[in-house]
């Protein structure tokens, strides 16, 4: 069997959004050959901002670029699935690569909208940092999927970030919420400290500076003293008493572990709205 070569595969990214332009910017960044992407959605056009970035080929038609690749990564909104897959199971995907990156939608449901036997669906959950090649990639595949596939993706996304191999499919869930979802989280606070910073007088772009080299000071210094958990690092900056576990305490009294748990929870309920309102 022909070992994949990843400078010779042609890759067709459906869909021209926020996970396409990620993919596409790892890539690229990656040093991939931009010649060797292409791109399709319903409104794709030379002023889309992906391909006023990339300058890649694109089309508006699902079917044209898809029937030329090795590759073919999926990332449309999982309502938008069942009439992607209509478009895709009018070519022959027994030689090609799917890799979905939707969430909620599973193996097996796309398998059927495929209309298609086809081993070589593999599943990932990446994060948006992927486009600067800081993300997390979870990868899920049936058991039974040829090892080249596999290995192709691996490789392929471990240049844009840390790879997670999942043996449970439900897992792909998990990690939707806490790896796809948790960068807003995090931006959620961000953004609201800096409104806070900047109504106590301080102009938009030191405020933007102050959290956002915060955030990087942190992250270096929890890298630095690493030992699995954050608490250390925290309790360091938070002494008894003091001025920050003074804030720290609001925190606590209104109760914001609870508000994180039960929003992660939420989260996954609406994976579950989604798995049963597209069903094969
Ligand atoms: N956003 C994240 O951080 C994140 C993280 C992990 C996974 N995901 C998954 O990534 C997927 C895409 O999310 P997104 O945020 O990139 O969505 P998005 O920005 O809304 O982009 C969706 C794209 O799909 C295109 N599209 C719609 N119908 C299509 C069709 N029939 N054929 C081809 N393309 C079609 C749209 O094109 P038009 O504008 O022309 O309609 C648009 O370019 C979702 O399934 C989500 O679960 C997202």
């Amino acid at each position: 069997m022909s070992k994949f070569t990843m400078k010779e595969k042609k890759i067709n990214v459906i869909g021209a959004g926020n996970m396409s332009y990620a993919v596409i910017s790892g890539l690229i960044n990656s040093n991939y050959n931009k010649e060797l992407i292409t791109v399709c959605a319903p409104s794709v056009d030379n002023n889309s901002d992906i391909i006023k970035s990339f300058g890649i080929k694109h089309s508006n038609n699902n079917i044209c670029y898809s029937d030329q690749a090795d590759i073919l990564i999926l990332a449309v909104k999982p309502q938008s699935i069942i009439s992607v897959c209509k478009d895709l199971s009018k070519i022959n995907l027994s030689k090609k690569i799917i890799i979905s990156l939707l969430a909620g939608i599973n193996i097996k449901t796309l398998t059927n909208l495929l209309k298609q036997n086809n081993n070589n669906i593999i599943r990932i959950m990446p994060n948006i940092s992927i486009a600067v090649n800081h993300g997390i990639i979870a990868i899920y595949a049936v058991s039974e999927i040829n090892n080249d596939s596999i290995n192709f993706t691996k490789n392929l996304f471990s240049k844009m970030g840390i790879i997670y191999q999942l043996n449970n499919e439900n897992d792909i869930d998990l990690f939707t919420v806490i790896v796809g979802s948790s960068p807003a989280y995090f931006l959620f606070f961000m953004e609201k400290i800096q409104k806070k910073i900047e109504s106590m007088g301080i102009n938009k772009c030191d405020a933007y500076n102050i959290v956002l080299n915060t955030i990087n000071g942190i992250t270096h210094l929890s890298k630095s003293d690493y030992n699995n958990t954050f608490n250390k690092l925290r309790k360091l900056i938070s002494s008894k008493k003091g001025i920050t576990e003074s804030a720290i305490s609001v925190f606590k009294k209104n109760n914001i572990s609870s508000i994180i748990s039960h929003a992660i929870d939420e989260s996954m309920n609406r994976i579950e709205d989604l798995k049963n309102n597209i069903k094969a």
